[in-house]
């Protein structure tokens, strides 16, 4: 049991903080599996840091208060750069030095918590609270995957590590859409999300919302634990911690504003939101040497970018019929620059989001956009001239059937379970990348399926006909011969994309992968009663009721049995899709880079790809899934397009590499 202990501890490490795996997820899973069975044929062993135990037992009553070691104080700011030199001036000033050497990190957005190990076991987690006295959040910390439990070094000293813990945009739109299926109020933004997420007080519900954690200060018996913070950094790694790779040792304010300069269109490739830099003071001597303020270092200060913000006119307010039937109003918009970006459409949630921002047709409203997250409505500047209420409809704007709001619900529902919108949503769902993958059945392709009648479950498919595709609108032989063979490819997706696939409320990708792996077939999991679901990790009383009304439903029942005549694959196979395959988002494809991108120099963006599981070539040929196009690309650009081979920008590529930072 020890043994396997510390060879899961050095994997997840790899895994992790590292993120350079050496085995397989299978080989992984087989090795955690192993352990839990030892486990429980001897539970007095199990041991507080093993790997199998993250998610604790009960639900607590409340948090209990903790005082701080020292204060966990906050940073000042610069907006600009002429603030930046100021600081610059009076550190120099202060140290009388000619130059200061900094280290440049980016300001996560998440909050901030205190992590102690005693005897190098993580013994207790602290939030910020007020600086002082912050709440004991232990058993939520330890859901954390990138926390680790124990100590890669023995440590004879006590250990303090300071950092910020995140979410990223993924999971928070994961999480927003989760709690949209099921009418509980959105959360505003990654950080509120994570804030909120660390703050519950059934630890499974927090490990359920993958959060992360980043370090981003050491110390040993209370003091810092280096001589300069880059060292620290760096022990932080070797400790075990994830620190956020993006840093950088700069001399003097110029190398800073470099770094701050370079990160500001940089930033909205990362996968999680940042709110700026902050920039130290390198030497810890010369840090405590300027000291702090009550509130904060003055050997740190936190450069923030101006958020993306732009003020526009509402023209109109639609509505939108999810795949669960669920109306949501939308703002359309007089279309609009955001960082760089035009943006004619912001989501408003619901109808309490659209009376709580008093939000009305023709409205002057300021709006805002951060990383991938969908831009949303912050506020009304000025009411409009005309302005008119939004009323929301009393029947589904798509198929007439009147719309529901169960008591205590926030949303209103078209519980016609064939409205053509719920299904073009579903098979849209269906056939994601990330799903069953079936390219080339997009938007336009799935309205004429479902408006023309050929379509009416995601089972008939593969019931599709050449000759039915290559007569609708913008298809030709060709094309329709390639989405049948992709059709057919998708037959063969590996249990844990099915799962997904069927759209099972709370069930994404990554509980779909959980729960290929403890049932190992459709038919398992279709048959499992409640209490079996909820033995599956992660899966609690809500997502395991969720499973279960699904496959009790006649009509899902139904729909599962076509696929199987379909002859898709409803058991596990070797290859299964485990953490591994959600690292790489671009297997089987093959890119041409052509021109100048600008964000990464051509191999970084090839390294990027590979690592991803994508293959770079030098020749645009009919294998080719996308060519990438910088400024003044060439030959390969007509090429493709003679090819018919799709042509993307630098910006699709990094949104491609997705959730990959
Ligand atoms: S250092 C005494 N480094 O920003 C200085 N803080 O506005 C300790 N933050 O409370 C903070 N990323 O929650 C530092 N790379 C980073 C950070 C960071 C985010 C947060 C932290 C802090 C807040 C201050």
């Amino acid at each position: 049991m020890a043994r396997l202990r510390t060879e899961l501890q050095r994997h997840e490490y790899l895994y992790y903080v590292l993120d350079q795996p050496e085995i397989s997820d299978a080989a992984y899973d087989a090795m955690m599996g192993r352990l839990k069975e030892l486990e429980a044929l001897r539970p007095d062993l199990i041991a507080p840091d093993s790997p199998t135990q993250r998610v604790g037992g009960k639900p607590r009553e409340g948090f209990v208060k903790v005082a701080h070691s020292s204060a966990l104080l906050s940073l000042d700011n610069a907006y600009n750069e002429d603030e930046l030199a100021d600081f610059d001036r009076r550190v120099r000033e202060l140290t009388d030095l000619s130059e200061v050497e900094y280290v440049c990190e980016l300001k996560l957005d998440g909050l901030s918590m205190a992590v102690h190990y005693s005897e190098g076991r993580l013994a207790r987690a602290v939030t910020r609270g007020d600086g002082q006295v912050g709440e004991d959040v232990t058993e939520n910390a330890r859901t954390i995957r990138s926390l680790p439990l124990k100590l890669r070094e023995p440590a004879l000293r006590a250990v303090e590590v300071r950092g910020e813990v995140i979410m990223t945009n993924a999971e928070f739109e994961r999480l927003n859409r989760e709690r949209a299926e099921q009418n509980l109020p959105q959360f505003a933004n990654p950080r509120n999300s994570a804030a909120g997420s660390i703050r519950i007080l059934e630890p499974w519900i927090t490990a359920s919302r993958r959060l992360d954690y980043s370090a981003y200060q050491l110390f040993f018996d209370g003091s810092p634990a280096a001589e300069l913070h880059w060292e620290a950094l760096e022990k932080l790694v070797a400790l075990g911690f994830r620190v956020n790779p993006n840093r950088r040792l700069c001399r003097g304010l110029g190398g800073a504003r470099e770094f701050i300069r370079e990160w500001e269109h940089k930033r909205e490739s990362l996968a999680y939101e940042i709110d700026g830099v902050v920039v130290k003071v390198n030497s810890i001597a010369l840090q405590l040497q300027l000291g702090t303020t009550a509130k904060a270092p003055r050997w740190a200060i936190a450069y923030k970018y101006a958020a993306e913000q732009a003020s526009t006119t509402v023209l109109d307010i639609g509505v939108q019929v999810g795949r669960t039937g669920m109306l949501t109003p939308v703002a359309h918009l007089e279309p609009v620059q955001v960082g760089g970006v035009t943006v004619s459409r912001a989501t408003l949630h619901n109808e309490d989001e659209i009376a709580r921002l008093g939000l009305q047709v023709g409205d002057r409203v300021l709006i805002e956009r951060s990383g991938d997250v969908i831009p949303k409505v912050v506020r009304v500047e000025a009411p409009g001239e005309d302005r008119r209420p939004f009323v929301m409809p009393s029947h589904c704007p798509i198929c007439g059937t009147a719309v529901v709001r169960q008591p205590g619900e926030v949303a209103w529902r078209c519980v016609n379970t064939n409205c053509p919108a719920r299904l073009k949503e579903s098979i849209l769902h269906f056939s994601g990348r990330r799903v069953m993958n079936i390219d080339g059945l997009g938007e336009a392709l799935v309205d004429q399926l479902v408006d023309r009648g050929l379509v009416k479950s995601v089972a008939d498919l593969y019931d599709l006909r050449l000759e039915q595709l290559a007569e609708l609108e913008r298809m030709g032989e060709k094309s329709a011969s390639n989405l049948l063979r992709n059709i057919g490819a998708s037959r063969s997706a590996p249990l844990a994309r099915l799962i997904h696939a069927l759209g099972i409320s709370f069930v994404g990708e990554r509980t779909a992968s959980i729960l290929a792996e403890h049932f190992g077939s459709l038919d398992r999991l279709a048959g499992a009663p409640q209490e079996e679901l909820e033995q599956a990790e992660e899966v609690g009383p809500r997502v395991a009721q969720a499973i279960r009304h699904f496959f009790d439903q006649p009509r899902n029942r139904e729909l599962v049995e076509r696929l199987r005549s379909a002859g898709l694959r409803f058991e596990e196979g070797p290859a299964t899709r485990g953490r591994g395959e959600r690292r790489a988002p671009l297997a089987g494809m093959t890119f041409v880079l052509t021109g100048k991108l600008e964000r990464m120099a051509r191999e970084e963006a090839a390294a990027k790809i590979e690592a991803a599981g994508g293959k770079v070539t030098n020749t645009v040929s009919k294998k080719t899934r996308y060519v990438v196009a910088g400024a003044e690309a060439g030959s390969k650009l007509d090429k493709a397009r003679e090819l018919g081979v799709e042509v993307i920008g630098e910006a699709d590529l990094v949104r491609l590499l997705g959730s990959r930072e």
